[in-house]
């Protein structure tokens, strides 16, 4: 009798030493995993992590191996403790820390850390009531094996969370100690007497139809911001005054400029904060089409509707009775357009996709209706021998801008249509713009239907695919055919799920993490070049999904495509629109010293790690990007 008591009393305590010691264990463990980041952000913070993980840890050991009232009443009150400190931090703030008397974020890995914590105490307290049940049945023991594998599932999260933390403060600069550096503030357009074009945009907040109604973010209240017009050779000088409740930046996209202006938070600027602003100073050296966009939380703040056309004339080039540009995202963010031109007009038509909220990052598949047409420009460079052409499917990556130009005809409209299918995570806009006056031509060939099967990710029965590497006349193209370079590198783009930013609990951390070489931001590989270098990349995409790939102050000479070399016109991209497992090849010269981002324009991606820098050596910067300056920008 005596003996059964005591096995039953036993297997209870068991029951529950064993799980209160795996709550232990995985606290200890995520106190462990987040103390690296605290010793950068506040050192007392880390070495305090250290020491209560190296406690929680022997008391596991005492747990197992010497079970006993006293060893619980430590551990409860190590709990009660660690609680109270985690409460206090939470809420009202610790008089002490990098933000004393401010209220620290809740991330995953203190919440799972604070639970484990909470359960424990909860087995401490009902270890020391001591009142084994007067049953001898063994369920306690039984509930162990499930109970030790959720908590070792909780806990594995909990360390991925701590050891993925949102940065606190990463300089991006490349100056070695040491070695003479530059800093990015200094390389700025210097002055000179170009004709000057003064722009004032206003960040504001404003109600708009296309919205719903909803809120959005705008430029001098309207989604797209104003059309900025100005000719190539003239001195831009924009002045952003920020009217929103959050900070922000601008970002002159596909513009080779001085690094200083170039927009980018926490890179080249710390963002603009509320009430504040900001003058960007720069000579446009590069005629076509462009457009600019928020570079800080671009991946919220460019679909709230911070983004605008900038078109740069030519100083001299051919002349067109119209020039109109058609800037879209997605569908519940766009409305079509209603164009002037009359029968016989020659129409230039700059089509900009500003972004999508597709997370395959499928291109918009644009098709001009109701006349013969060519492709002059790609990313406002003018292609060579453009030859005139049907209705085909033009894939326009995110950020990318396609030039077309075509005569009105004699009668009925000329329509640009996209047809990219839905896929699931967002529907495209389809009526982008219509030209002229009478009939709308209709597309009789049917859309492409989505397939996840199919390499392109869509099908179209009738309709053939522009391919801009077989499209107009072969031409010289000195960067593309260099055969040395002296710098190769290679970006290999996969993804896989992961806990990204995992001490952010405003967002959901489990993400499909994007990586360059299997890294992510701010952890990806800068490619480290000098001034005067050829730079060759190879991009190689292992992913279902389209990258286009954008680099900042430089444009590629694009090389290959799937191992073939162009046959057709030269190409010059700021974004290279990488397909499902394609590779292609680019390459330029770099003559444009800077810290220069290199990323993919469907943000999602960006934001989820896709995104590294081509940084000229011996670079400062005095911006950091993190949770210290609220610079992020991706
Ligand atoms: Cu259009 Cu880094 O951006
Ligand atoms: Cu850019
Ligand atoms: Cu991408």
């Amino acid at each position: 009798m005596i003996d059964r008591i005591r096995d039953a009393r036993r297997a209870y305590r068991r029951g529950l030493v064993y799980p209160a010691a795996m709550l232990t264990l995985g606290a200890a463990a995520i106190h462990f995993s987040v103390a690296p980041d605290h010793l950068e952000e506040f050192p007392p913070f880390g070495i305090l992590f250290l020491v209560i993980g190296v406690l929680q840890l022997a008391l596991v050991a005492l747990l197992v191996m010497l079970p006993g009232r006293r060893v619980f009443a430590t551990a409860m009150a190590v709990a009660v403790a660690c609680l109270f400190v985690w409460a206090v931090s939470r809420t009202v703030g610790l008089p002490v820390g990098p933000n004393p008397g401010q209220p620290e974020a809740l991330s995953l890995a203190d919440a799972l850390t604070s639970a484990f914590e909470v359960l424990s105490l909860l087995l401490f307290i009902l270890l020391l009531r001591s009142s084994p049940p007067r049953s001898k049945r063994r369920w306690w023991l039984a509930g162990t094996v499930p109970a030790g594998v959720l908590l070792t599932i909780a806990t594995v999260i909990g360390i991925v969370a701590g050891v993925n933390p949102l940065p606190y403060a990463v300089n991006m600069g490349s100056a070695a100690p040491g070695k003479a550096s530059v800093t990015m503030a200094d390389l700025k357009e210097p002055a000179g007497r170009q004709p000057e074009k003064d722009f004032t945009l206003t960040a504001q907040v404003a109600h708009i139809s296309i919205f719903g109604g909803q809120e959005a973010w705008t430029y001098n209240g309207t989604v797209p911001g104003p059309e900025l017009r100005v000719k190539q050779g003239d001195r831009l000088r924009v002045t952003l005054i920020n009217h929103l409740p959050a900070s922000t930046s601008i970002h002159w996209h596909g513009l080779r400029l001085p690094n200083a202006d170039d927009g980018v938070a926490g890179i080249t600027q710390d963002a603009v904060p509320p009430g504040g602003q900001y003058t960007y100073d720069f000579v446009v050296k590069d005629a076509g089409t462009y457009w600019y966009h928020s570079h800080q939380d671009t991946e919220d703040q460019v679909p709230l509707g911070l983004y605008g056309a900038l078109v740069v004339e030519p100083a001299q080039g051919p002349a067109y009775d119209r020039d109109y540009t058609v800037l879209q995202g997605d569908a519940n963010r766009t409305r079509p357009i209603q164009l002037d031109a009359k029968p016989g007009e020659l129409v230039r038509l700059r089509a900009i996709s500003a972004f999508m909220e597709d997370m395959n990052g499928t291109p918009e598949l644009l098709t001009l209706l109701g006349a013969p047409y060519r492709v002059i420009a790609l990313d406002g460079h003018d292609l060579n021998g453009p030859t005139e052409m049907g209705v085909e499917l033009l894939p326009v990556g995110t950020g990318q801008r396609y030039d077309l130009a075509f005569r009105v005809p004699a009668s009925g409209r000329v329509r640009l249509l996209d047809v990219r299918p839905q896929t699931g995570s967002a529907e495209p806009a389809r009526d982008w713009a219509s030209l002229g006056e009478g009939a709308l031509p209709q597309l009789n060939t049917g859309m492409p239907v989505f397939d996840r099967s199919k390499p392109l990710g869509y099908v179209s029965r009738s309709l053939a695919t522009f391919d801009p590497t077989s499209y107009g006349l072969a031409a010289p193209d000195p960067v593309a055919a260099r055969g040395r370079y002296d710098v190769r590198s290679d970006l290999v783009i996969t993804n896989q799920p992961g806990l990204r930013y995992g001490s952010r609990l405003d967002r959901i951390p489990l993400k499909l993490i994007h990586m360059f070489n299997g890294k992510s931001f701010p952890d990806t590989v800068p490619i480290s070049v000098r001034e005067g270098q050829y730079v060759r990349l190879r991009l190689v995409n292992q992913t279902d999904e389209y990258h286009p790939i954008h680099l900042h102050g430089h444009v590629f000479s694009v090389i290959s495509r799937n191992g073939r070399p162009l046959t057709g016109s030269p190409i010059h991209l700021d974004s290279i629109l990488v397909g499902p497992h394609e590779t292609w090849e680019g390459a330029f010269l770099a003559d444009n010293p800077g810290l220069w981002m290199l990323h993919c324009h469907v943000l999602i991606h960006a934001a989820f790690g896709l995104s590294t820098m081509v940084s000229y050596e011996g670079i400062a910067t005095p911006y950091v990007i993190g949770s210290k300056s609220g610079n992020f920008p991706e």
